[in-house]
């Protein structure tokens, strides 16, 4: 995995492309991943959450769109001002509270959220388990962490995936920085797998853990509870 600070500036290089390849490379599934996951995410009646690694902020659109305030952090000051803007330009900014930190280092105090979000995020901080201790400590009591991220299908769609993954970066040359695409695939590739991320939940203190596979196991949807 990558350092933070290779990290940010990749992905404010990348910023300009990011959603059309997002939707174009996922063949439009990224919306209703993310619709899922914001679904998921106001069953309990959580209004105050935190959006982590809110990139473009199409993830907390999803939670807006529900009535729900969002405050998003991210790394990348690119990112998140696209993503301003475009919250904007549908007159959502009420709702939004973007927020440029580090998810090692999460600047609010403990148990500050009904819940935490974070899509296609957790897979570019190498140090994960922090991350995922920082999360824990500001969820309120009762509070959840609901996480998207990609993962690799398992049986006959292995094979195709992985060939598919070679190929992203390819596709991804035609209209941005490659070697962005070369890490999406080499970091999904290395990921951890679904029942090792369920482990490394766990053993940050979360209960009640559940993972759904969606799209035959490419992408997963994790949700734990602090109690
Ligand atoms: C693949 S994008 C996902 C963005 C958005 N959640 C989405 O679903 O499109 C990953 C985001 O994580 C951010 N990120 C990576 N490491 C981070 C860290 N340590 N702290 C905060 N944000 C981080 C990146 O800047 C980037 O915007």
């Amino acid at each position: 995995m990558k350092e933070e600070k290779t990290i940010k500036s990749m992905f404010d290089r990348i910023v300009k492309r990011y959603d059309f390849l997002n939707h174009f490379l996922s063949f439009g599934q990224d919306f209703f991943w993310r619709k899922k996951m914001a679904k998921i995410s106001s069953k309990n009646a959580e209004r105050f959450i935190l959006d982590l690694a809110t990139g473009t902020a199409d993830s907390a659109l999803a939670l807006i769109e529900r009535d729900i305030k969002v405050v998003g952090v991210d790394i990348s000051f690119e990112m998140l001002k696209f993503g301003k803007r475009k919250i904007e330009k549908r007159k959502k900014n009420r709702s939004f509270f973007p927020i440029s930190a580090s998810a090692y280092q999460l600047p609010f105090k403990d148990k500050s959220f009904d819940a935490v979000t974070c899509a296609f995020g957790i897979r570019n901080m190498h140090k994960t388990k922090i991350a995922l201790e920082e999360i824990y400590r500001v969820i309120k009591p009762g509070g959840r962490v609901i996480i998207l991220e990609f993962s690799l299908p398992q049986g006959v769609f292995k094979k195709l995936y992985l060939l598919y993954l070679k190929f992203i970066p390819f596709i991804a040359s035609l209209f941005s920085v490659s070697s962005a695409y070369e890490y999406l695939s080499s970091s999904i590739r290395s990921f951890y797998k679904p029942e090792e991320f369920i482990e490394l939940l766990q053993s940050c203190g979360f209960k009640n853990i559940k993972a759904f596979p969606l799209n035959f196991g490419c992408v997963h949807l994790y949700s734990g509870e602090k109690i």
